[in-house]
């Protein structure tokens, strides 16, 4: 696969898929992450002389039939919240932004960017094809740019115009294609929890979250790749009640209480739950009320216990590779953080270990409780980095650029 550094784009227009899917509150942007993770590979393309194209997706849109986009939508995720802080980003560059995802003065925008400047498209899911992979879209996409780079990880799970059908036309024409800096380094450190290597076991994963449902697919794929599957969250509650446990009022999903089962007779003691919790008996209320092994009537699990953490302590020492996916417990609450504290510690403590974050909630955490320095790798896709594990490194927006 081409990387951005292998391109000649002296004078060219590249079109650049980003994930500047960040979150938003009243339009003001409360976390970067995403667009300073793609800076280096903005920044390597107009130093090479290229005018650049950026485009991406910026929340969850849905498009109801015949319906071009959502009006609300459009306020609410407008893609023209980014621009100002992307310009301080790049100092001295001009950065300008487009409102317009097709038509004539899309194009005219685009002819009229010269070489070392930087033009960010509107939202790409206001176009209603965007999700569909509609092939006249991306054709009308495609046709803006003279090479395109994918540096979208979080996004590359998507066989979406701007991930996909884009890149697939261009690469027809003979035109350049590549993986942008960010894509590498996700590629590099992903694959190597995918095809693990001797030198990396004992290899354990930690899986948290709400629901079972979400995780069925890399729970399968970890039983065959991992050594332990250290499992807490609130979707340690539907496990525990296809266990026979009373977990009282705790979040459970009925539907995979069989799935729970025979999962945890499969994985032959690969799989470690809690042996106690944190419980309340008012979620609203945020305070704990007792440490318990078994939850009980009336009460709701909130965190993993302090039996729980050490025995996650002990079974991530020696360990060679980590993948960590999900909070604890609702660490966003000070009385349910100390399980989630306390993995990401155990974790960045670890010493010679290849440790990795898959993205999302656990990310957020690492950060917050000042871990996030300590890992291997962070990854900026949640849902990317599970499917990459799932699917065995075989995503369709990364995939697409392959010779
Ligand atoms: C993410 O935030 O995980 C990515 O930007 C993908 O977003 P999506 O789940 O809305 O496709």
């Amino acid at each position: 696969m081409k990387i951005v550094r292998d391109l000649d784009v002296k004078g060219k227009r590249v079109l650049v898929r980003v994930d500047f899917n960040v979150p938003l509150k009243d339009g003001e942007i409360r976390d970067d992450n995403r667009m300073v993770a793609a800076l280096p590979t903005i920044k390597e393309l107009l130093n090479k002389g290229a005018s650049v194209i950026l485009f991406s997706h910026l929340g969850k849109i849905k498009h109801k039939d015949g319906e071009e986009a959502i009006k609300e939508g459009k306020t609410k995720n407008n893609m023209q919240y980014l621009v100002d802080h992307l310009a301080s980003l790049l100092p001295g560059v001009n950065v300008s932004f487009c409102n317009d995802l097709r038509g004539k003065s899309l194009k005219e925008t685009v002819s009229a960017l010269k070489p070392g400047e930087v033009l960010l498209m509107q939202n790409t899911r206001y176009e209603a094809g965007e999700q569909k992979n509609d092939p006249e879209l991306a054709k009308e996409w495609a046709s803006l740019a003279d090479a395109y780079v994918m540096d979208a990880f979080g996004t590359s799970h998507r066989k979406h115009a701007s991930t996909y059908g884009v890149p697939e036309i261009l690469k027809a024409q003979g035109k350049p294609v590549a993986l942008g800096f960010l894509v590498e380094k996700e590629v590099q450190a992903l694959s190597r929890c995918v095809d693990v290597k001797d030198e990396d076991r004992p290899y354990v994963a930690i899986l948290g979250g709400l629901k079972v449902s979400d995780k069925i697919q890399v729970i399968d794929s970890l039983l065959k790749k991992c050594d332990k599957i250290l499992i807490g969250g609130a979707m340690t509650y539907t496990f525990k009640k296809a266990l026979g446990e009373d977990v009282g009022i705790s979040p459970v999903e009925d539907d995979q209480l069989d799935y729970a089962r025979r999962c945890l007779e499969e994985a032959d003691g690969k799989i470690i739950l809690p042996v106690d919790n944190i419980v309340t008996d008012a979620f609203k209320d945020w305070t704990i009320k007792k440490v318990s092994k078994e939850i009980g009537p009336g009460f709701e699990g909130m965190d993993i216990g302090p039996e729980t953490i050490k025995l996650f302590q002990e079974e991530l020492k020696g360990a060679k590779m980590v993948f960590w996916n999900g909070p604890m417990g609702v660490f966003e609450q000070s009385d349910f953080a100390a399980g989630t504290i306390a993995v990401a510690e155990a974790i960045a403590n670890l010493p010679d270990a290849f440790t990795v974050i898959g993205g999302g909630d656990s990310a957020a955490a690492a950060a917050q409780f000042g871990f996030k320095d300590d890992f291997s790798h962070v990854s900026t896709g949640g849902g990317a980095s599970l499917e990459m594990i799932e699917t065995d490194g075989k995503l369709p927006g990364i995939e697409v650029i392959r010779d």
